[in-house]
């Protein structure tokens, strides 16, 4: 038997103890071993299932030889971060989907765990319910990866396809979801590309072994200036704009970005609408693989989580991750890039392919560099620069 307890019975972690409490026997049938919820730690009144302690004390939990596995469901760095630590300096395995957690602080507890053998894990912390970061350690784990390019963001993959299905500007499209309770009421994280910026610096430690706290190196642009011109300026070229967040390898460092981005038809990417996710991966061997589904929400999370218990509890040693840290490098972006042109052309840039429509005028440059780009359209009105897919 191996006792799990819960910190934080909020929205993820309710959704944790009523699939640990569902699903019981199957999880124990993955497991190999009998996982039982023992403890919920929470300073509100939880409804929890018998014989589960609920305490607002974490020494309980800490104290409980038996509890072996400890999901963090708080969110934040404050006491989800001294828990955490304290617990792994313990000899208890940590479970998390706090993204903003394992990109601050993630080095630092990855290496307590490492040196204390037990297990760090973070399934949920990018991407959500997509299985992905056991697949680029483990399935994929005998390639080398090159390029990581994915939709790991759900708010602002919803807000695009409302503002694309709907006609509506970008404002509009966020005073609707706030409304309906579709984006957290302060959503500047995740509309600003911050929180998509965490999730690729997880991928990257991932794929790559950087360092989490690169994540506040990778330059990030968020979708509050993309305008509803944009979008059917990218309609003119058979596209969709997206919140791409990008990692590659390149040599011996990494470079990444968040930025919207023209994703054309026919790409993987395309059809990923409202709230899902979607990663793309390229490897030496495997080729190009993506993975799609639920990146947010309490069930999804919380399968994830489960997941992440079922590995520790069958696994609890960590496992050595190498030496070797790329650093990050800022690149100097060379592209195709679609661009709204408000006006007359500049002669450089005649020979691109031109669509008009309805007062909306765009181009489709060639491969350039985007620095050589934005010199050419100085003298001129335009929108934000898309790189192309
Ligand atoms: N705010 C995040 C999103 C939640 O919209 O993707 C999941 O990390």
């Amino acid at each position: 038997m191996i006792g799990v307890a819960i910190l934080g019975c909020g929205v993820v972690g309710s959704g944790t103890v009523k699939m640990l409490m569902e699903n019981r026997e199957r999880i124990n049938r993955a497991a190999g071993v009998e996982v039982v919820l023992k403890a919920i730690l929470d300073k509100r009144p939880v409804e929890a299932p018998r014989g589960v302690l609920v305490t607002n004390n974490f020494d309980d939990i800490l104290n409980d030889p038996e509890i072996g596995i400890i999901a963090e469901a708080m969110g934040g760095v404050g006491d989800a971060y001294d828990y955490t630590k304290r617990a792994l300096e313990a000899g208890k395995s940590i479970i998390t989907s706090n993204k903003e957690l394992v990109s601050a602080h993630g080095d630092e507890l990855e290496e307590i765990g490492s040196r204390m053998g037990v297990r760090y894990l973070y399934e949920g912390a990018a991407g959500g319910a997509i299985p992905i970061i056991r697949p680029i350690n483990l399935c994929l784990g005998g390639n080398h990866f090159q390029q990581i390019t994915g939709i790991v963001n759900g708010s602002t993959n919803y807000l695009l396809t409302r503002m694309e299905e709907q006609g509506i500007s970008f404002p509009t499209a966020l005073d609707e979801a706030k409304r309906l309770g579709y984006v957290e009421a302060d959503p500047s994280a995740d509309v600003e590309g911050h929180d998509a910026r965490r999730k690729i610096a997880i991928l990257a430690h991932e794929a790559f072994a950087s360092r989490f706290d690169d994540h506040s190196k990778v330059p990030c642009e968020g979708i509050s200036r993309v305008t509803q011109e944009d979008i059917r300026a990218a309609e003119l070229f058979e596209g969709r704009i997206k919140l791409i967040a990008r990692a590659c390898m390149q040599g011996e460092t990494w470079t990444g970005s968040v930025r919207p981005c023209f994703v054309p038809r026919g790409h993987s990417l395309y059809n990923i609408r409202d709230v899902f996710n979607a990663v793309q991966i390229h490897t030496d061997f495997a080729g190009e693989t993506t993975i799609a589904g639920r990146g947010a929400g309490s069930m999804p999370t919380a399968s994830a989580i489960v997941g992440d218990i079922i590995d520790a509890a069958k696994n609890p040693a960590a496992y050595p991750k190498g030496d070797f840290v790329p650093k990050f490098k800022e690149e100097k972006l060379v592209s195709r890039f679609v661009v709204r042109v408000d006006g007359s052309i500049p002669p450089e840039l005649t020979g691109c392919e031109l669509r008009r429509m309805s007062g909306v005028l765009a181009i489709r440059t060639s491969m350039m560099a985007e620095d050589e780009l934005r010199w050419m359209l100085s003298d001129t009105r335009h929108g934000l620069l898309f790189p192309v897919l």
